[in-house]
């Protein structure tokens, strides 16, 4: 029989027979025995202390009882018990060493996952999980996880994300920009946003087209021609296996060296260029859009080129900030008594059947979606009407909603305060959405 210097016994395994067994080959020359994941705090450890020649035992991942842990001290006093877990897990859980805590698979969140970049030792039940169990308490709240589980997420990817800037696909911790880039320190640059739906991206020709038209409206150089761009994105789409999110695209009049108001010359400063991917699983099936959003009204104070998709998002950041302090979703800007958009997507109410939205103009961007959605509402045989509302008219309607790329078609089912028609998603809402998914994955590249 061979020497066996290392047992690993791993979580799943029945611990008390792998014990006995243990037991019975204790002719074995075994110096260390390593635990992972096994929660005994009920366990007979008989076989284990009739093992003999121990150097180490690692409990990693176990929730063992003191007076266990006790027992095990005093038949191996040689013996380095590593009780790590009970301290470093971050999952746990112990020593409260990270606040992300309180969540494992017992409790349905983890299933062996590692906050600590280590494969997690303990898939089956945290220290304060066993411990509520043990207390009849509940484990967890579903707010709880749901939070843990998007802090999860968004570690996931931002830990491994591929980013791409000027030419070269890097890992996002190692891709940089001057300081004195002017997207930094003027918002002297442009950007678009376009969705991947089953890794596909959705509207590419029109996000290419329009960026063509921001950088050429501004005098700014394309860093790359248009196929360029579109092997650019789907490499990014396959780099981070994106099956539903986002890809930001971003062109900045570079970096001269310094601050300047003044534009510097192309050929001396060539523009920066960069690209990211944001993963969203289940952003075709945002059970938002089955709730609908609420919207209030604010002041539109933009400049007066909102029909170039400039950097410039300050404003629009800040409406997002007045919505969430009302209590609501997104804000609707409002000029000369008439709505013109959303914060980041366009405004649209339906009357007697009729799409009302506002006509194109510098004063609201030129929506992708927006020219989508049109065209199918019109397919579909439904009556379209280009021209501005009011918020009161907005409030007296049937329906409304909002399109883009990173909501395709959201209903609103509330303006200030006011439901509006029933208060829920609208059928004319639901059936664009519908319909603009299908369609537009039919031609996604
Ligand atoms: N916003 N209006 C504004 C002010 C926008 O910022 C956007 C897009 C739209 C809708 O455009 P499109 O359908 O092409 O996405 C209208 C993007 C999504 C953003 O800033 O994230």
């Amino acid at each position: 029989m061979p020497d066996l210097r290392v047992l690993n016994i791993e979580a799943g395994v029945e611990i008390k027979q792998k014990l006995v067994d243990l037991a019975f080959l204790r002719g074995l020359r075994l110096d260390e025995l390593r635990l992972n994941g096994i929660a005994p705090h009920d366990l007979d450890i008989a076989p284990l202390l009739a093992l003999g020649g121990l150097k180490r035992i690692a409990i990693h991942g176990a929730d063992w009882s003191d007076d266990n842990l006790a027992a095990i001290a005093a038949r191996f006093p040689a013996v380095q018990a590593d009780l790590r877990q009970l301290r470093d897990c971050p999952a746990d859980i112990g020593g409260g060493a990270v606040s992300n805590a309180a969540a494992c698979a017992r409790c349905c969140v983890c299933a062996g996952a590692s906050f600590c970049g280590v494969p997690c030792a303990m898939p089956r039940a945290c220290k304060s999980c066993w411990r509520g169990l043990m207390r009849g308490l509940r484990p967890l709240d579903k707010k709880t996880i749901k939070a843990y589980q998007m802090r999860k997420l968004h570690k996931e990817q931002t830990m491994t994300r591929t980013v791409y800037v000027n030419g070269e696909y890097l890992p996002e911790t190692e891709a940089k920009v001057s300081i004195f880039d002017r997207g930094f320190l003027m918002a002297d640059g442009v950007y678009e946003v376009t969705s991947v739906l089953g890794g596909k991206l959705i509207d590419f020709a029109g996000h290419a087209k329009r960026l063509e038209r921001s950088l050429s409206e501004l005098d700014m150089a394309a860093p790359v021609t248009m196929d360029e761009l579109l092997v650019i994105h789907r490499e990014l789409v396959k780099l981070n296996g994106i099956e539903e999110g986002m890809i930001y695209l971003q062109v900045t009049r570079g970096a001269p060296g310094d601050r300047d108001f003044a534009f510097p010359d192309p050929a001396e400063t060539p523009s920066t260029i960069v690209l990211f991917t944001q993963n969203k699983p289940g952003l075709a099936d945002n059970p938002v859009a089955k709730k609908g959003i609420k919207v209030i009204g604010i002041e539109d104070i933009r400049w007066g080129r909102r029909d170039i998709k400039t950097v410039q998002l300050l404003y629009p950041s800040m409406g997002k900030m007045m919505a969430k302090k009302a209590g609501c979703d997104d804000a609707w800007m409002i000029e000369d008594g008439k709505v013109t958009e959303g914060t980041s997507n366009n405004a649209y109410i339906v009357k007697g059947g009729k799409i009302i939205t506002r006509e194109l103009s510098n004063d609201i961007l030129h929506g992708i979606t927006r020219a989508a959605v049109l065209r199918f509402a019109k397919e579909a045989q439904m009556e379209v009407e280009e021209r501005s509302f009011t918020i009161e008219e907005a409030q007296g309607a049937d329906e409304a909603f909002v399109t883009s790329a990173s909501t395709f078609v959201m209903p609103v089912v509330e303006i200030d305060g006011a439901a509006v028609g029933t208060g829920t998603p609208g059928p004319v809402a639901a059936r664009l959405r519908e319909i603009y998914l299908e369609e537009s994955l039919k031609v996604a590249v």
